[in-house]
């Protein structure tokens, strides 16, 4: 569904933010981004979302070379994928119904069955008693969930969420991450990039680790240097 080969990209002529990166997730995975601050996680995703095209290299996403999309077609491409940003970029001048409504409207779906969908995307992520709130009225967590909504509205085959339980506690961070699942249980592919140990080592799931651009680790569940780290605190 998703390969990367060797794939590099460089935002300026002598340094590599994505170095020679060689990749495959499967369509249904669940896997975890991790790695320190500019180790290249959220280029990768600009990678996948053609916001940025490689300097060398190549991305095949599901059938097709995504270098090569025309910057006409680009917006259909983007339809098939979810993408939950690391600052929530919610539209602070509309409510919670219309933040969710609005990725229907743009690509044209009618009114009636758009209210149906957002008012059954917001019972499923519990948050149908603040479709008429503002997003400053709403918590961390409730924002987190309406960029999720708003994610998944348009049924993505792949959802990308960066840094999704950012600033959240645990049992804000334990209900999203378990939205995730059921939502990649219900066969979207989920890539989650994230800081957080804690998180990746109660999940038994696939686990990149970028360092420098390229991956260091890429196997279930948390590597031996970071289970030492994490034992010594
Ligand atoms: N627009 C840009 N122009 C120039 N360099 C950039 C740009 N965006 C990112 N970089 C550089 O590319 C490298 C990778 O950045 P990236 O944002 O992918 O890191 P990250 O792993 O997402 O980090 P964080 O965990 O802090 O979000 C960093 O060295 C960063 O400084
Ligand atoms: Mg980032």
């Amino acid at each position: 569904m998703i390969k990367f080969n060797k794939v590099s990209l460089k935002y300026d002529k002598d340094s590599y933010a994505i170095r020679d990166l060689t990749l495959k997730i499967d369509e249904g995975e669940f896997v975890f981004i991790v790695g320190k601050t500019g180790a290249g996680k959220s280029t990768l995703f600009k990678l996948l979302t053609r916001e940025l095209v490689p300097t060398s290299g190549s991305i095949k996403v599901f059938k097709d070379n995504i270098e090569y999309i025309s910057d006409r077609l680009i917006p259909y491409y983007r339809r098939n994928l979810g993408v939950i940003f690391q600052d929530f970029k919610l539209l602070e001048d509309r409510n919670v119904f219309e933040n969710v409504a609005f990725a229907q409207e743009v690509i044209g779906v009618n009114s009636f069955k758009i209210r149906k969908r957002v008012i059954k995307i917001l019972n499923m992520v519990g948050l149908r008693n603040k479709a008429s709130k503002m997003p400053y009225e709403l918590s961390g967590g409730e924002k987190q969930k309406v960029a999720i909504a708003r994610a998944i509205i348009n049924k993505p085959r792949i959802l990308l969420a960066d840094e999704p339980t950012g600033n959240l506690d645990e049992i804000s961070t334990n209900e999203i991450i378990g939205l995730l699942d059921s939502i990649n249980q219900n066969g979207t592919t989920v890539v989650v990039i994230t800081h957080d140990v804690h998180l990746v080592g109660r999940m038994n799931k696939r686990v990149i680790r970028l360092d420098e651009g390229n991956i260091i680790y890429d196997d279930f569940g948390l590597d031996e240097q970071i289970k030492k780290y994490m034992m010594s605190e």
